[in-house]
């Protein structure tokens, strides 16, 4: 579902689909800043590095399968965006990319807020300290006892999807006396350019209240009138994994239509609109995300001009990256079990985790990068598949890729950019237990999430 694609030299060509491969990457040693968190080097062994720690100490300490994650990029992804929306916005980290209680505190301390979408992601931002007034709860069917947790916690913000929900926030809130803040989900009727499943602004799809039938409009009606609801503002998220900014210009423009017939059926200027997350980041080099300044002043201007064009006093803006931030943050570090060439094919590299903790290839088709990391290699580059461990042939890590021809039983590999829904969407499948989440920076490493225990899962096994 990313754009990019991997390499292959023309003696692949009978496998790989054609016009999709251009060659072997010119150095497999390379470890390329567009996919790797900013502090992964190699050192003279030529071994990865990543925060000053090398990978091989990091996986004789912790294991693997593990996720590593780089500290010091994750706090400068978040001051890139704070920096760049400036004072006059909100960037919500969208905690369903990622979420654990060291995340909640360097949110905290970088001026970032959070958006969560259960009662539980809930609980873990205030469990960390999170102000509840940075928060914003999502979901599309909050239960009653979510919406009174999110209401009593003192939530900045409830997104309201649906007519019922409208009516339950509205009881809770009025019950518990408070008046609470709340944005409404509009569905903008965009196309996005990504998979299927991670679009949402469409028209077919669960999410939203839409414009084009009206359901928008009667939805501000019905919030107006109650007493117990502040309509704050209007919210839109058109999608996951999107490169091209046209998606969120007719979002952000329809949006600011929504406001202007809000103002001219109520006498009302609401104060905020949310654009969303979805921003794309880069699985492999061929993917070219824009940086956020680009992507502030892209939407600033946007919602400028449309504020102008409708006399509009501009509204605060929001948005909620979750991928941009945590996604490019972290890698997946396994180590090779088994090396099977298929002749005439490919090689079959196994690694000891696979789909459950990393499901986005089989469920999106995802592409991602691979590299052998406990060395260097001078070997030529053998066309690879990266699978897992689990008991089914769609257990894909990385469909197509390179290593060097000598991988061999255990070599450490690693994935990059797999901090976004990868740890937050892992399973047990196969009674894989989960594996830990390691933070990493200036020559320390911390578990921030531990790896699961066999206990674990037989305490959950209650006979
Ligand atoms: N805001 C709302 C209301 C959302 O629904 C989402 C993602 C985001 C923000 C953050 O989107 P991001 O910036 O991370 O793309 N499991 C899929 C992605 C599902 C995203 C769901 N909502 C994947 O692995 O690609």
């Amino acid at each position: 579902m990313s754009r990019s694609a991997h390499p292959a030299g023309p003696r692949h060509a009978d496998v790989l689909p054609e016009g999709h491969y251009a060659g072997p990457p010119e150095d497999l040693n390379t470890l390329d800043p567009r996919v790797w968190s900013r502090t992964v080097t190699r050192n003279d062994d030529g071994a990865a590095e990543v925060g000053g720690l090398d990978v091989r100490d990091l996986a004789a300490e912790f294991g693997t399968p593990a996720y590593i994650l780089d500290e010091a990029d994750f706090r400068a992804r978040c001051r890139a965006w704070r920096a760049a929306f400036g004072q006059g916005a909100d960037v919500f980290y969208a905690g369903k990319a990622f979420l654990s209680r060291a995340v909640v505190r360097w949110l905290t301390e970088e001026g970032l807020n959070l958006d969560v979408c259960s009662g539980t992601e809930l609980a873990v931002a205030l469990d960390a300290g999170m102000p509840a007034e940075r928060i914003a709860l999502h979901g599309n069917n909050k239960s009653t006892a979510e919406i009174e947790r999110a209401v009593t916690a003192g939530v900045g913000r409830i997104v309201l999807d649906s007519f019922q929900e409208i009516a339950r926030v509205a009881a809770v809130a009025a019950e518990h006396g408070v008046r609470q803040r709340v944005q409404i989900r509009v569905t903008v009727g965009v196309e996005a350019h990504t998979h299927e499943f991670i679009a949402t602004a469409h028209e077919d799809q669960k999410f939203g209240l839409s414009l084009a039938d009206g359901q928008a409009a009667e939805a501000v009606r019905r919030v107006l009138m109650l007493d117990s609801l502040e309509l704050a503002g209007i919210h839109s998220h058109i999608g996951s994994q999107i490169f091209d900014m046209a998606g969120f210009e007719v979002a952000a423009r329809r949006v600011v239509s929504l406001l202007g017939e809000i103002r001219d059926e109520h006498g009302v200027e609401l104060p905020e609109i949310d654009l969303g997350g979805g921003l794309g980041i880069a699985y492999t080099t061929d993917d070219d995300p824009r940086e956020p300044h680009e992507i502030a002043k892209a939407l600033g201007e946007i919602v400028a001009r449309e504020c102008d064009a409708a006399r509009l006093t501009p509204p605060r803006l929001s948005v909620e990256p979750g991928r941009a931030i945590v996604g490019p943050t972290a890698f997946t570090l396994y180590e090779v079990g088994t090396v099977k060439p298929l002749e005439g094919l490919r090689t079959y590299v196994s690694v000891d985790g696979g789909m459950s903790d990393n499901i986005r290839t089989a469920l999106y088709d995802a592409e991602y990068s691979v590299s052998l990391v406990s060395r260097a290699s001078d070997a030529e580059p053998m066309l690879v598949r990266v699978v897992g461990k689990h008991c089914e042939s769609g257990d894909i890590v990385v469909k197509d890729a390179f290593l060097p021809a000598d991988t061999a039983p255990g070599d450490l590999l690693a994935v990059p950019a797999t901090g976004a829904y990868c740890r937050s969407m892992a399973s047990n499948y196969n009674h894989a237990l989960r594996p830990p989440v390691v933070a990493v920076a200036d020559g320390r490493a911390r578990v921030i999430v531990r790896r699961e225990t066999e206990e674990d899962l037989l305490r959950l096994d209650v006979g």
